[in-house]
């Protein structure tokens, strides 16, 4: 009987359920993306917890059919313990125990941003100790991963994540939710020079950083342009990406030089990004130091990440109890 190790993913807004087998890698995935989020510009918590409840039976239902599987087959169940939004993350919960307790199969809570960083291991090794920029729509943060399953936070941005730069500038720009992918594709036909926004704690010596000064000085440049013409929201777009990269970039770079890392991983939405894998690679090369990025799919929140996270935490012995609980904050550094 093949080793396979579900993964269930409700920390957001996608409903997510997977099949990972260490043999042959991603058996199944189904993620549903809400759509109704979108009029609100941003995720509504009520809305999105409603509809995980109505979507994960048939996800999961779905996922089980594809790979021909019974749950009593399972070698582990991983469900997204937090950060996240607590009514969210108690639905993948509530509905992984129920699964565990009915079949006997052991449970692992995972950390969503270990699931980030373990993307990278769905088609390849992870190579440890590495170096990983962590930045989604909640997190910006340099960790340093000295194995799998023990982190150490390096920084962290203070206020905005990068993510969420990208969507309230996409918002400021009247484009569609979520920003990120939006920007990227205006910004393929603007200039990158056009504005020179700025770069915060450029000179701090930290890895850390600041997104909340940029969204500011881009809302008041589109303020003091008047009129938003698609040539205007192209070129915003064009250099509000290009300082974001660029300082997500330089941070690594520092970071890097200063551990002496043999190896750098992208993680998160924002790892989607093309012109951030650029800017990285760029820096990066000259160092000798290989990067590598999740496929564009499995950057954004999925439940693949965390089949491969239970996978490898279950082989490691761990296993919770079904007392576990969600969480919703929390640094990789301090959990488990
Ligand atoms: O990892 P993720 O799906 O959710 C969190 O854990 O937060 O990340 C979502 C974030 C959003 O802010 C979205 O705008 C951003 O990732 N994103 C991108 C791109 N695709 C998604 N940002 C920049 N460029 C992209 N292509
Ligand atoms: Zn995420």
């Amino acid at each position: 009987m093949e080793e396979l190790y579900l993964g269930i993913e409700t920390s957001c807004d996608d409903t997510s359920c997977a099949l990972f087998s260490p043999g042959r890698g991603l058996v199944a995935d189904v993620t549903a993306a809400q759509l109704d989020h979108e009029r609100y510009g941003g995720v509504v918590p009520e809305i999105a917890s409603r509809a995980h409840m109505r979507t994960l039976l048939p996800i999961y239902e779905s996922v089980m059919e594809e790979a021909r599987v019974e749950l009593g087959d399972l070698r582990g169940i991983g469900v997204t313990q937090g950060p996240g939004l607590t009514g969210s993350l108690l639905v993948g919960l509530s509905f992984a125990k129920a699964l565990a307790y009915g079949s006997g199969v052991p449970l692992v809570g995972i950390h969503h941003l270990e699931g980030h960083v373990l993307a990278n291991a769905l088609e390849g090794r992870f190579e440890t100790p590495s170096l990983v920029l962590i930045v989604s729509g909640g997190h910006t943060q340099l960790v340093m991963a000295d194995m799998i399953g023990r982190y150490r936070f390096l920084g962290g941005t203070r206020d905005d994540a990068a993510g969420e730069a990208f969507d309230k500038i996409g918002k400021l720009l009247g484009l569609p939710y979520p920003g990120g992918p939006a920007i990227e594709r205006e910004a393929g036909g603007g200039d990158p020079g056009a504005f020179d926004f700025p770069r915060a704690l450029r000179q701090s010596g930290k890895c850390d950083f600041s997104f909340s000064g940029l969204k500011t000085a881009v809302r008041l440049k589109v303020e003091s342009l008047g009129r938003l013409t698609p040539a205007i929201v192209r070129d915003v777009a064009a250099s509000a990406q290009e300082a974001i990269c660029d300082i997500l970039a330089e941070k690594s770079l520092m970071a890097a030089r200063r551990l002496g890392a043999k190896r750098f991983y992208l993680a998160g939405g924002v790892a989607a990004n093309g012109r951030l894998r650029e800017m990285m690679t760029e820096r990066l090369a000259p160092e000798s130091i290989p990067l590598s990025w999740p496929a564009p799919r499995f950057c954004t929140d999925n439940a693949a990440m965390i089949s491969c996270a239970a996978c490898h935490h279950i082989s490691m012995g761990h296993q919770d109890g079904l007392d576990l609980n969600s969480f919703p904050r929390g640094n990789l550094s301090s959990w488990r």
